[in-house]
């Protein structure tokens, strides 16, 4: 009985290795649907990969289906819809860390690709610790395509000089700074539409808590009420007095922000380096010259990252071209078609030196410090915690946007983190 059983497990066993062999060596063809919200002026790296793609698999129609609106806002709309009436695209953008884990992994909707990163040396070609925000209870759940920073600050070079202010190194001296800027008709801080007030915010929280207080909030350690908080969001008011929060930031997207800095209109905006994609692959402007960038106030020296993956969600209609997209998306070769353009830095650790040409100064610098500094997880972005949080965590912005009161802001964190349960 035993010695059958056996048999019967074993037979499954090389059914199965059969199975996924011979879906492997099928030649991939068909549609595949890319689904992300890197539309327009956000386009020009992705499309770059899917012109390699499409190069090497030219029996494969990819359909690049986006959903426009800067980090996702609309996009995770609709792929929600789709994921819950089971009618998954082929693969989708995802940020690495709670954004996949706590969200679509726990929901048993992804499929592990601990297998094909074994077989590709992933492993080895990722660093520990990111493969740790894709991974869960022992499998990997997506392979990233890079690494972003979130707190940047970017200047016109030309027009500090013109004003006499240098890129301020903490968030005092830019308090300093702000009545000067006032006086001569510029707005200090350029923010835009509602998610770019929630990703001021993370660089001013990681400013005031620094590297092990931002932790903190995660796990438990930070009070969400407690003194750090409360001096936290006061920082914070203090820093939207000088911007044009509630004049005419609701209707600007985080390219229009960027826009107002170039043209001298505003001093310095918070965003992440897809604005240096922006300013060197859509205005032409060269890293240092036409644009300035310093880590965000009283963040020198940490890296606050994110990166954009991809994976195989249950249910992709097409698999087998699925998987050499994510093959492709995790190459060197890859990595390099897209990263230049984007702003953003190679998630696999020898990309940049099998290329370093490519790279211009802005990714040099952003390379070393990702190798440097310290990190923290993005919370705009998907890395700190789960959807259920950064949904309400919207509310928790709007509720201090309208009372100016930062103990009403921090009570009301306080309860989005026991509803989400994201606060350790
Ligand atoms: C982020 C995303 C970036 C960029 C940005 C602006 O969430 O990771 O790749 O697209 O949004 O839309």
């Amino acid at each position: 009985m035993k010695s059958r059983l056996l048999l019967v497990v074993l037979v499954i066993a090389l059914l199965s290795v059969f199975g996924v062999v011979s879906a492997q060596d099928e030649a991939p063809s068909g549609e595949l649907e890319i689904f992300s919200w890197w539309a327009g002026d956000e386009g020009p790296a992705l499309e770059a990969l899917i012109a390699v793609y499409a190069a090497q698999y030219p029996d494969v129609e990819v359909i690049n289906a986006t959903v426009t609106g800067g980090s996702g806002v609309n996009a995770r709309a609709v792929l929600k819809t789709r994921m819950l009436g089971g009618t998954p695209p082929a693969s989708f953008q995802v940020h690495a860390g709670q954004e996949l884990t706590g969200t679509w992994v726990i929901a048993d909707r992804m499929e592990p690709l601990t297998d094909l990163f074994v077989a590709q040396g992933w492993n080895e070609a990722f660093p520990a610790q990111l493969i740790e925000q894709i991974s869960y209870e022992g499998d990997v759940y997506s392979v990233p395509v890079n690494i972003h920073r979130s707190n940047v600050m970017w200047s016109n070079p030309a027009k500090l000089e013109e004003w006499g202010i240098a890129a301020p190194a903490t968030w005092d001296e830019f308090l300093v700074a702000c009545p000067t800027l006032q006086a001569a008709g510029v707005t200090p801080l350029v923010v835009g539409e509602a998610w770019t007030v929630n990703h001021l915010w993370e660089s001013v929280a990681l400013g005031v808590l620094g590297a092990d207080g931002w932790a903190g909030i995660w796990s438990g350690e930070t009070a969400a009420d407690g003194p750090e908080m409360l001096a936290v969001w006061d920082k914070f008011s203090e820093i939207l007095a000088c911007s044009n929060v509630g004049v005419d930031s609701a209707g600007l997207s985080w390219q229009q922000a960027i826009d107002k800095v170039i043209a001298g209109e505003a001093a310095f905006n918070i965003m992440g380096d897809w604005a240096a994609g922006y300013m060197v692959t859509t205005l032409e402007l060269e890293p240092g010259v036409g644009f300035g960038f310093n880590a965000s106030p009283d963040t020198a020296g940490t890296f606050m990252w994110l990166s954009d993956s991809f994976g195989l969600p249950v249910g992709s209609p097409n698999p087998v071209a699925t998987v050499a997209w994510l093959e492709l998306l995790g190459s060197v070769e890859g990595q390099n078609a897209f990263n230049p353009l984007k702003g953003s830095i190679p998630a696999r650790i020898d990309a940049v030196s099998a290329e370093p040409d490519l790279y211009n100064t802005y990714l040099q610098a952003a390379a070393a410090d990702w190798a440097s500094n310290d990190l923290a997880g993005s919370l705009a972005h998907g890395v700190a915690a789960n959807e259920r949080f950064m949904g309400d965590f919207n509310q928790v912005i709007e509720i201090y946007l309208a009372s100016g009161s930062s103990a009403a802001a921090s009570a009301a964190f306080k309860a989005v983190c026991a509803t989400s349960g994201a606060c350790g």
